[in-house]
């Protein structure tokens, strides 16, 4: 089993490259590939996600900015590598497309745009879909991703894998789902008795006593510029 990381360093390289993390929640992408050598923009819609990241970025030297991925920014032409990870499906359906164009617009010619999304199956989305479903938007960014073209990027062949998410306990499965839209939180709570008796029957123990993990089927993408179509 491969987890989100070692998936992105083998279908890219990070190290000495410029690197722009969008929707980059608390961080921990931004400092992991700061660690593997990588110079990081760490870009997020949110600020209270944002101030976690900076806060807990103890290494330093990673950029932050608060910004939306259908408008990041940062100047043309600027960044190697554009990383989506979990975060394509979170931005408005109509302007999934427009967010692929901004990346490819701060693209250096040799860089590549990386696309990590969960697709709408296994058990962690059977769990998280008692608080929102999920099916159009997860659709939607696959159909983004499968006219790239729109975009000027060309799409690599996807790469598949199972991502296992842990957690301690119920409150751990809150502080995630709503780490992403806070309006989720009374949703949840709504809910409570039914998602703490899903979360005891999905999944399998984890390492740790008080954990459960659930599978998360991912699907990867590699885009690259589109060579330029010349005028005959
Ligand atoms: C599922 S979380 C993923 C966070 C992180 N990338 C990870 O893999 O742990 C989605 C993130 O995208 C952010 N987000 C939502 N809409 C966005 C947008 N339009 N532009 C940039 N970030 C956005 C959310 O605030 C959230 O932090």
């Amino acid at each position: 089993m491969l987890n989100d990381l070692e998936v992105l360093e083998r279908l890219v390289p990070v190290a000495g490259r410029d690197v722009v993390d969008v929707g980059c929640g608390g961080g921990a992408l931004v400092r992991a590939l700061a660690a593997r050598g990588a110079r990081m923009t760490g870009v997020e819609i949110s600020e209270e996600q944002l101030a976690a990241a900076v806060r807990d970025d103890d290494r330093g030297g990673a950029q932050y900015a608060v910004g939306m991925g259908q408008q990041l920014p940062l100047p043309d032409g600027s960044v190697d590598v554009v990383v989506f990870m979990r975060t394509l499906h979170h931005v408005p359906i109509e302007e999934m497309g427009n967010a692929l164009g901004e990346a490819r617009r701060v693209l250096r010619p040799a860089g590549v745009v990386y696309v990590a999304e969960p697709l709408a199956e296994g058990d962690f989305f059977t769990l998280t879909s008692v608080v929102e479903d999920e099916r159009e938007v997860r659709a939607a960014a696959q159909r983004t991703l499968a006219d790239a073209a729109a975009a000027r990027l060309e799409r690599a062949e996807p790469f598949e894998y199972d991502a296992r998410v842990c957690l301690a306990g119920v409150q751990a499965l809150r502080a995630r789902v709503v780490s992403v839209d806070p309006a989720r939180a009374p949703l949840f709570d709504e809910r409570a008795d039914e998602l703490a008796s899903l979360f005891a029957r999905l999944g399998e123990p984890g390492p740790r006593a008080d954990e459960r993990c659930f599978m998360v089927p991912m699907r990867a993408d590699v885009l690259t510029p589109a060579p330029a179509v010349s005028a005959t």
